[in-house]
Parts: C-alpha cells; sequence; structure tokens
C-alpha cells in the first residue's frame, strides 16, 4: 500500500466539485492550485500527489502512465475515445448535456449546415450516425459566438442551465449526451497498484453515494 498515487485534475469546476469527494478519501491537497502556480500539488497523503492540468488533457496524462488516475468530464473522454483508460466510476459531479444548438429560426440554405465545436470526434459521429453531410469548424471555446457573427449555422457544445445559449439569442436544438464526470485509470497502473487503486475506487464511490 506505499505505492504513490498521482491523480490528474484540472482547474475550476473539476478541481472544486472533486475536493469535497477526495477529502471524505483522506486526501487534501496543501496548496489551491487557484492561487498556486504549482502544477504538482503535494497532499495531507505524503504517497497521493495531484497534477494539474486542462481538462481535455486529462485522458492522455492517464492513458500514458504520467498520471495513475484521473477525473475527466464524459465529453472529454467521448472525444479522446478512452484508449488504454479504465472507465470504473461516475462521479456524477459537473453535469451536463452536449447538445447541437442554433438560433431558432434559421434561413434555409442549399449548401451544407457548418457547425462550429471544440467536440470534432463526437460532431461528425453524430451526424454520420445520420447519414447527414455536415461540414465542422474546429473551435476551442466561445462557441456562441460563431452562429451570430455567421462563422456557422449551429454550435455542439456542453449545456448546463442554457443561460449562455440564452444570452446570445440561441436554443438547445438535439441532444447528442447526458456529461458527468468519470474517474479514469491506466491499465498498467490498475495492475500495478492494484490494491491502492482498488481502496481510492472504492472510498471515492462510498463519498459519491454519501
Ligand atoms: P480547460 O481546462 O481547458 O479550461 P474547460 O474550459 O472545458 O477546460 P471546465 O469549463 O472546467 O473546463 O469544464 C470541465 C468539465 O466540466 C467539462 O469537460 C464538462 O464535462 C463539464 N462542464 C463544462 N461546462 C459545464 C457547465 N456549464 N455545467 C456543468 N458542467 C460543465
Ligand atoms: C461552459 C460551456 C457553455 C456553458 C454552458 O462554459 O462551454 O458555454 O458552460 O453552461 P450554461 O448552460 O449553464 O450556461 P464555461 O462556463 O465552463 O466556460 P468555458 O468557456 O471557460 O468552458
Amino acid at each position: 500500500m506505499n505505492d504513490l498515487l498521482t491523480i490528474a485534475l484540472s482547474k475550476g469546476r473539476i478541481f472544486k466539485e472533486t475536493l469535497p469527494l477526495l477529502a471524505q478519501a483522506g486526501i487534501e491537497p496543501v496548496d489551491d492550485p487557484e492561487t498556486s502556480r504549482k502544477l504538482i500539488l503535494d497532499t495531507s497523503d505524503a504517497a497521493v500527489k495531484l497534477v494539474i492540468i486542462r481538462a481535455a488533457d486529462v485522458p492522455t496524462y492517464v492513458e500514458y502512465g504520467a498520471a495513475d488516475v484521473g477525473v475527466a468530464g464524459k465529453d472529454v473522454l467521448l472525444e479522446h475515445g478512452g484508449n488504454g483508460l479504465y472507465e470504473p466510476l461516475d462521479l456524477g459531479i459537473a453535469r451536463c448535456r452536449l447538445m447541437v444548438a442554433g438560433p431558432e429560426t434559421a434561413p434555409a440554405s442549399v449548401r451544407r449546415l457548418r457547425i462550429a465545436t471544440k467536440y470534432v470526434n463526437s460532431t461528425r459521429r453524430f451526424y454520420a450516425d445520420r447519414q447527414e453531410q455536415v461540414e465542422i469548424i474546429k473551435l476551442y471555446g466561445s462557441m456562441e459566438l460563431a452562429p451570430i457573427v455567421g462563422l456557422a449555422d449551429r454550435i455542439v457544445d456542453v449545456v448546463d442551465t442554457g443561460n449562455t445559449l440564452k444570452a446570445n439569442g440561441l436554443v438547445p436544438l438535439e441532444h447528442i449526451a447526458d456529461i458527468s464526470s468519470r474517474l479514469v485509470v491506466n491499465k498498467a497502473s490498475m495492475k500495478m497498484k492494484h490494491e491502492r487503486i482498488t481502496k481510492f475506487i472504492a472510498d471515492l464511490k462510498a463519498a459519491c453515494h454519501s
């Protein structure tokens, strides 16, 4: 049980919502990533470190074993493809929906629909399943702007309250997937650090249900 456990987390929403679950598992970070410039944080457990990375990089760190475990949104995991990862636990945090959105009434167009999104793979799959040919424009954020300025007809993004869509004159049009954050585990770590990781999963599971 002396194995070092490295946990990959992103700043912001996922860090904030994972923190109480980690605390119940006996793991409390020594520094606050919102104020510290450190990218590796010590915790109250000397054998547990947190690495603080961009949300979309969590599956990559865990896939390559740079972190043993991580917390990532299902949107990010769908986009990554989940190669080399176990996904043993739905933490039920950062809940939202991956949706197609756009203006309520769009002018008829003869060309293919243009969809702006950072979720290129999920968008491609969604329209391929419907055998609809669309043009996908990759963006890195502020997708809601694209239909307003005529860059795209629709967007694919996560929606929670719908306030961001509403504030930009857009409406949700089609539901692609329900999203929440998942615990992901590197496959080799699961074998090599089996006892430590099994206990960690059990502790988080108990924290989720308390
Ligand atoms: P980065 O680390 O690059 O800033 P990000 O902006 O996607 O990434 P967050 O906005 O913190 O990071 O989102 C992290 C995860 O939280 C997303 O992958 C998604 O699963 C979920 N999420 C995003 N927006 C919302 C929202 N408005 N409400 C609830 N959950 C959300
Ligand atoms: C996310 C997402 C939407 C918004 C949806 O952005 O990209 O813009 O939340 O939430 P709502 O339906 O409750 O308005 P976020 O606030 O995380 O900012 P980001 O662009 O930094 O990811």
